[in-house]
């Protein structure tokens, strides 16, 4: 991997924090064996991976057949990142897997349809601005001076998992290849119940109305952060300061971009996937 700053290095096109993979680990993925049952979740950083954690794992503890594991991190961990795990392939069934990388690092199994991937889609504005907080608070990502210099660097790419504009185009282009359901986080906060209805159908998880509900409550933001498995105050203060668990809203980007940024944004978006028909909620 090439180190391209103190804490960002690269490989095949994406930015990977430093010291949480290696070139030889990225390479073995492109063989890596794909259960019939495995779900994998993929997303940009920033987008509603935790939340949708929390909604996979709460359908399939109540779907039955789910091996415990101490949080959502373990139960459902970066493909990624092995952080001292044991082999992956040695996982009982069904796996849950997380990742922020794009198809041409994921396992080519996947390809067969066979497993499900659930992407799920932010839009930018708000994107920017939670991981500009993250990336303040994130022990292994570069703190960003201003707001205005961290701006500069994600609409280059130059941010772990690089271009947020490549990422979606990446995965939209090839949807036709994977087994896969788009989600957004902003119809998730607008009506998470029929997000989990959804998730539920897609999974094949055929759960009761009193069940759903049981999912739609453990994934409010409030339950949430009150939740030891989910809300990620198990990583110690070293890793990440304050909450992970931030505002969880739409709209954010209005109290931090200036309308020169927004607009540059829509420009960006217009010229890189404009052709994509892409709809955006923005408040
Ligand atoms: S990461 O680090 O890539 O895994 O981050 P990710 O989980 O993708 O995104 C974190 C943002 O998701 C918000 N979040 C939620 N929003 C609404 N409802 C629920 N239940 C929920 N859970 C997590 C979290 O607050 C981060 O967004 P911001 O805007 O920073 O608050």
């Amino acid at each position: 991997m090439e180190q391209i700053s103190d804490y960002l290095c690269r490989y095949k096109n994406y930015n990977f924090p430093v010291g949480y993979t290696t070139t030889e680990y990225i390479d073995s993925l492109q063989s890596f064996e794909i259960r019939d049952s495995d779900i994998f979740l993929i997303t940009y950083p920033k987008s509603g991976t935790v939340w949708t954690q929390q909604i996979i794992i709460s359908i399939c503890e109540l779907g039955g057949g789910l091996n415990e594991y101490p949080n959502n991190y373990e139960q459902m961990p970066w493909l990624e990142y092995r952080e001292g795990r044991a082999d992956y392939s040695l996982r009982p069934s069904p796996r849950l897997f997380s990742s922020h990388l794009t198809p041409a690092l994921m396992p080519l199994g996947l390809k067969d349809k066979k497993a499900k991937i659930i992407y799920v889609m932010r839009n930018p504005k708000d994107n920017i601005i939670s991981f500009y907080h993250f990336s303040r608070a994130a022990a292994d990502l570069e703190s960003p001076k201003t707001l205005e210099h961290y701006f500069e660097e994600y609409m280059k790419g130059n941010v772990l998992a690089s271009s947020w504009f490549d990422h979606i185009r990446e995965w939209h282009s090839r949807k036709d290849q994977y087994n896969i359901l788009f989600l957004t986080y902003e119809d998730m906060v607008l009506d998470l119940r029929t997000a989990v209805t959804k998730i539920c159908t897609f999974l094949g998880k055929n759960l009761s109305e009193a069940a759903i509900e049981q999912v739609v409550e453990k994934s409010t933001f409030n339950n949430m952060k009150k939740d030891p498995k989910a809300n990620y105050k198990f990583l110690p203060e070293t890793k990440l300061k304050g909450d992970f668990m931030r505002k969880g809203n739409i709209g954010d980007w209005k109290n931090h971009l200036t309308a020169a940024q927004s607009e540059r944004v829509d420009q960006l978006l217009q010229e890189k996937l404009g052709d994509m028909s892409l709809k955006f909620i923005w408040e």
